[in-house]
């Protein structure tokens, strides 16, 4: 079988997907692009084989590139991910998909108008904690989930804003640590709790020098009639948590990014025991876990090649525009409201 060519446009993030492709048996990393001339020279360093580029219209020219995965700056994602699938490439996008909701939407139009496969990096989706914490919502064994606490606790120094030019801009990250970091834990609160019916919150400047904001708190509202509170901030010093905690009339569940710290359920034959099971299995995040699985991949190694088998075995992605698009939605629902000082509510 001829191997799946895959390439790299954008090469920050972009080395983690060159890295993944690398370890894929049935691809192989035809490709690389950047504009910043150093950005190529260190990547003809590291993957000798890639074809290097810094025009993108050369590369989407290339017969040779099946795959594009786009890690540009956010607010070129639909520019780019469009034209490739025009030109005949299936694509994954970082995330957020791309700064708005319609930006966001032209991906979702070219990939049915083109028949080519689209994809996007949510990585926390497949941390090896989600598993159960997915399975035990989805089955029902919290109850009537009545309530949600999230919290992107994390800290960014000044020079990580000054070094991007583009980070903590409106106009290319579209928000700061709402947009950027958190939208990973919005992606999972809609995941875990369902569609947004509307958002009440503020915003603040408390840190940094930036355009946009470093401390988000939302009250959020759910069709199901949950309630839940998000807040995230770049200001937490040195970075504390990602909490996740998900609260119905039959149990509870904590996690911490990667890990789950309370396991309680009122079904269970021993509620102790199976705690103290799934905290030893969860309780140490994703690298310790994987011990016990072995052959369960995360992060975006996980993503890459599901990107790469979706293509090879023509299916689905498992994370598609369709589901991206969502904390696009509520991250600029967040900020609107933010700034009329109103309830925002989500059709
Ligand atoms: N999934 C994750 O955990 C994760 C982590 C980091 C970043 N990201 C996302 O990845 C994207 C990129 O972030 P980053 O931190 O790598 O940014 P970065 O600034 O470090 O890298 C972006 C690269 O794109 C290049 N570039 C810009 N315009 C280009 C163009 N027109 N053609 C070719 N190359 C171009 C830049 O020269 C740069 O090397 C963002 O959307 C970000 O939100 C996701």
């Amino acid at each position: 079988m001829k191997k799946i060519g895959y390439a790299v446009l954008g090469l920050g993030i972009g080395l983690a997907h060159a890295d993944a492709v690398l370890t894929h048996p049935d691809a192989t990393l035809a490709a690389l692009c950047d504009i910043d001339p150093k950005k190529l020279e260190k990547a003809a360093g590291l993957y000798p084989g890639a074809k290097l580029y810094d025009d993108f219209e050369a590369l989407i020219a290339d017969e040779n590139v099946d795959i594009i995965s786009v890690c540009l700056p956010s607010h070129l994602h639909a520019d780019y991910a469009v034209r490739a699938m025009r030109a005949g490439k299936h694509v994954l996008i970082e995330k957020p998909l791309d700064i708005t909701p319609e930006r966001a939407a032209l991906i979702i139009e070219a990939a049915k108008e083109t028949g080519m496969r689209a994809g996007v990096v949510h990585q926390n989706r497949f941390n090896l904690n989600m598993y159960p914490i997915k399975e035990a919502v989805e089955n029902g064994r919290l109850g009537k989930l009545f309530l949600g606490t999230f919290a992107v606790k994390w800290y960014r120094e000044q020079k990580y804003y000054d070094r991007g030019g583009w980070r903590g801009t409106w106009e290319c990250d579209g928000g700061g640590s709402l947009m950027n970091q958190a939208v990973h834990t919005v992606d999972l609160m809609q995941w875990l709790m369902g569609d947004v019916e509307s958002v009440t919150s503020t915003m603040d400047i408390c840190h940094h020098k930036i355009d946009t904001e470093d401390m988000t708190a939302s009250l959020i509202k759910f069709k199901s009639g949950a309630t839940a509170t998000f807040v995230s901030t770049t200001c937490a010093y040195p970075g504390i948590s990602t909490e996740i905690m998900l609260y119905g009339t039959q149990g509870s569940i904590e996690a911490d990014a990667d890990m789950i710290r309370t396991w309680k359920m009122a079904d269970s034959d021993d509620e102790d025991e199976e705690e103290e099971e799934i905290l030893a299995r969860y309780g140490k995040g994703n690298r310790a876990a994987a011990k016990l699985e072995p052959g369960r991949s995360y992060g975006h190694e996980h993503v890459i090649h599901d990107m790469i088998e979706a293509v090879r075995d023509g299916r689905d992605p498992q994370v598609l525009p369709e589901e991206a698009i969502k904390s696009v939605r509520i991250v600029c629902s967040v900020y609107e409201s933010a700034r009329t000082k109103k309830t925002v509510f989500i059709p």
